[in-house]
C-alpha cells in the first residue's frame, strides 16, 4: 500500500470478525468494512460496543465516512451498518447479487410483504469490476461468489478486502454450503483474487486461529499462493471442491445465522416493529440444518 491510505482493524473476539476503517490520508475520507452489531442471542438484546469503537475512532481522527461496505450478507454476526450510518453518515453498499440472497431468505423466513428483495435497503449496489472512490483514492469492487452468491471483495490502493472468500493461510477458506453457495464458484473466486499482484496486501473478515496462534487478519497474495491450506497454487479445482464439500458436510449451522441473515439482508436494520412497537426475529422450525439421521 502506498502512503496514501491507512487501514485500521477492529477484531471482535465474540464472533471472530474483523472490521476495517480505510482512510485516504490526503482527504481524511474513510470507508468502513463489515462492521459488527453485538448481539446476545439468549436475551435477544443488541449492543453497540463494537460499533461505538468505530465511531470513536472516526471522530478522534476527524474522518468523513463516505462508504459503509459489506462484503456479503454475513451469517455469523449482525451488521451495525445502519447504526453507524445514523451516527457517521456514509452510503451502505453491497454487491448487486444481494437481491438473490434476499429472494432466498424472504422465502425461507416468510418475511412480510413489504420486504422487497430488490436491494433498495442499501444505498448502493456494486456491479462486478465497478470503480468507486474513497476520497481521492480509486477503489474497485470485485464479484467473488461461492461462499454466498453475492460476495464482493474490495480492492483499494494495493490492498484487497476479501470478506469470507479466503481466510489466513493456516485456516484456508470459508464454507460454501449456505443457500446459493457453490464450491466450484468459490474456487474460481479465490483464483481471481490470487491473480492480483503477489505483493497485494490481503485483509480477511474472520480469523479462527489454530491453538497457540494469536488472531491475525493481514496477509498477502504471495503468502496465500504459497501456503494457504485450501488455496495454494498446487491445489486444483477438483481437489478443492472435494475437500470443501466433505468439510462442509461436517460443520454445524453457525450460532447466529438466523438472527444475522434477517438483519443483514435489511442492511443492518432491525425488522419493522409490530403493533406493540417491538421488533421480532423469526425462527423457522425444521427448515435449515440436517434432518435427524
Ligand atoms: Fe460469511
Amino acid at each position: 500500500m502506498t502512503a496514501r491510505t491507512t487501514v485500521q482493524a477492529f477484531f471482535d473476539d465474540k464472533t471472530w470478525t474483523v472490521s476495517y476503517v480505510i482512510v485516504d490520508t490526503a482527504t481524511r475520507s474513510a470507508a468502513i468494512v463489515d462492521p459488527v452489531l453485538d448481539f446476545d442471542f439468549k436475551s435477544g438484546r443488541t449492543h453497540t460496543l463494537q460499533a461505538d469503537k468505530l465511531i470513536a475512532h472516526v471522530r478522534e481522527h476527524g474522518l468523513t465516512v463516505q462508504w459503509i461496505l459489506e462484503t456479503h450478507a454475513h451469517a455469523d454476526h449482525l451488521s451495525s451498518a445502519r447504526y453507524l450510518q445514523q451516527h457517521l453518515g456514509g452510503r451502505i453498499a453491497i454487491g448487486e447479487r444481494i437481491t438473490q440472497v434476499q429472494q432466498t431468505f424472504k422465502k425461507l423466513f416468510n418475511l412480510e410483504r413489504g420486504f422487497l428483495p430488490d436491494g433498495t435497503q442499501f444505498d448502493h449496489l456494486f456491479q462486478d469490476d465497478e470503480v468507486f472512490h474513497i476520497g481521492g483514492v480509486e477503489a474497485r469492487a470485485l464479484l467473488v461468489p461461492g461462499h454466498t452468491p453475492a460476495d464482493m471483495a474490495y480492492l483499494v490502493d494495493g490492498a484487497v478486502f476479501v470478506g469470507d472468500t479466503l481466510f489466513m493461510p493456516d485456516v484456508g477458506s470459508a464454507r460454501a454450503d449456505f443457500p446459493g453457495g457453490d464450491a466450484h464458484a468459490l474456487y474460481a473466486s479465490m483464483r481471481r483474487i490470487l491473480a492480483l499482484p503477489p505483493e497485494t496486501r490481503m485483509f480477511v473478515c474472520h480469523d479462527y486461529p489454530p491453538a497457540g496462534r494469536a488472531p491475525a487478519w493481514e496477509t498477502t497474495v504471495a503468502a496465500q499462493r504459497a501456503h494457504n491450506i485450501h488455496a495454494r497454487d498446487s491445489i486444483g479445482e477438483a481437489e478443492f471442491v472435494q475437500m470443501r464439500q466433505a468439510r462442509d458436510a461436517t460443520l454445524d449451522v453457525p450460532t447466529l445465522i438466523l438472527p444475522s441473515i434477517q438483519v443483514n439482508i435489511r442492511a443492518g436494520q432491525l425488522p419493522p416493529p409490530e403493533d406493540d412497537g417491538v421488533s421480532y426475529l423469526k425462527i423457522p422450525l425444521n427448515v435449515i440444518g440436517r434432518a435427524q439421521p
